[in-house]
């Protein structure tokens, strides 16, 4: 194997943060193209790659944000696979640490109720990215599979990173997949897991200058010697 750089590797793994605010302009083709393929080397069981993209951009994007805009007005979320909303003990703590973040970098208080449905609603529309990328899980998959798409979604991210791009994994982009396959024209059968918002990030949004942190290394890791 030749060496590889490890500080690099973490220097790009630490510069991917969720971005919320994206400037217009789209990211060309062939850079798009070029983090896709490096993605396209995640790992996955019995390298089945059990993953699809549907990927929008431009008007399209924003016709499809207003189409769920508008339904998530008017009924309740259907989701191929079901949110896990009753996060416990210190998952519920994570959460709440991850949202204290981003209101407070955008400013919006605790008992601001429309303004959290409004910066809510920015998620339908990829808030505002040019790009997004929607990652559906082929027929007749589960857990173990979508644990391959999650790699690859990571993958994806770190590439978008590493081709300086700012990106955002939004389950809230799963809320609605039948507008989504109305408005594409796809077939019913695979979920849609995720989608993933990108483009080039506008570093004067409120929402970017929120940030998140880790548990430590012995929070996480049990060793067994
Ligand atoms: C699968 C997945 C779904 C997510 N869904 C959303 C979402 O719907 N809206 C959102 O604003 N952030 C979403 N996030 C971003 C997380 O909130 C974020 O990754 C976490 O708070 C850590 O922050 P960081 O990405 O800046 O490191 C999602 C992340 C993942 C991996």
């Amino acid at each position: 194997m030749t060496s590889l750089d490890p500080t690099a590797f973490d220097a790009v793994v630490r510069a991917r943060h969720s971005v919320r605010g994206y400037r217009p302009e789209p990211v060309a083709d062939a850079v798009i193209d070029a983090a896709f393929q490096t993605a396209l080397w995640a790992p996955s069981n019995c390298n089945v790659q059990p993953w699809l993209v549907h990927l929008v951009s431009g008007a399209r994007l924003r016709r499809l944000g207003q189409a769920m805009i508008a339904q998530a007005q008017g009924g309740k979320p259907a989701p191929d696979v079901p949110m896990d909303t009753a996060y416990r003990d210190e998952f519920r703590k994570r959460q709440i640490g991850s949202a204290v973040a981003l209101y407070g970098a955008m400013g919006i208080a605790r008992d601001d109720h429309a303004g959290r449905t409004a910066a809510f609603l920015r998620n339908l529309d990829a808030f505002g990215a040019p790009h997004a990328a929607f990652v559906f899980l082929p027929e007749g998959f589960g857990t173990r599979e979508a644990a391959d798409l999650g790699g690859f979604v990571q993958t994806l991210m770190l590439a978008l990173t590493a081709q300086g791009l700012g990106s955002c994994a939004q389950g809230a982009l799963s809320l609605y997949p039948d507008v989504i396959r109305a408005e594409l024209g796809l077939a019913p059968g695979p979920q849609l897991m995720c989608g993933i918002a990108f483009g080039y990030e506008d570093p004067a949004h409120p929402a970017n200058a929120a940030r998140t942190d880790r548990v430590s290394l012995a929070g996480m890791v049990t060793r067994h010697a």
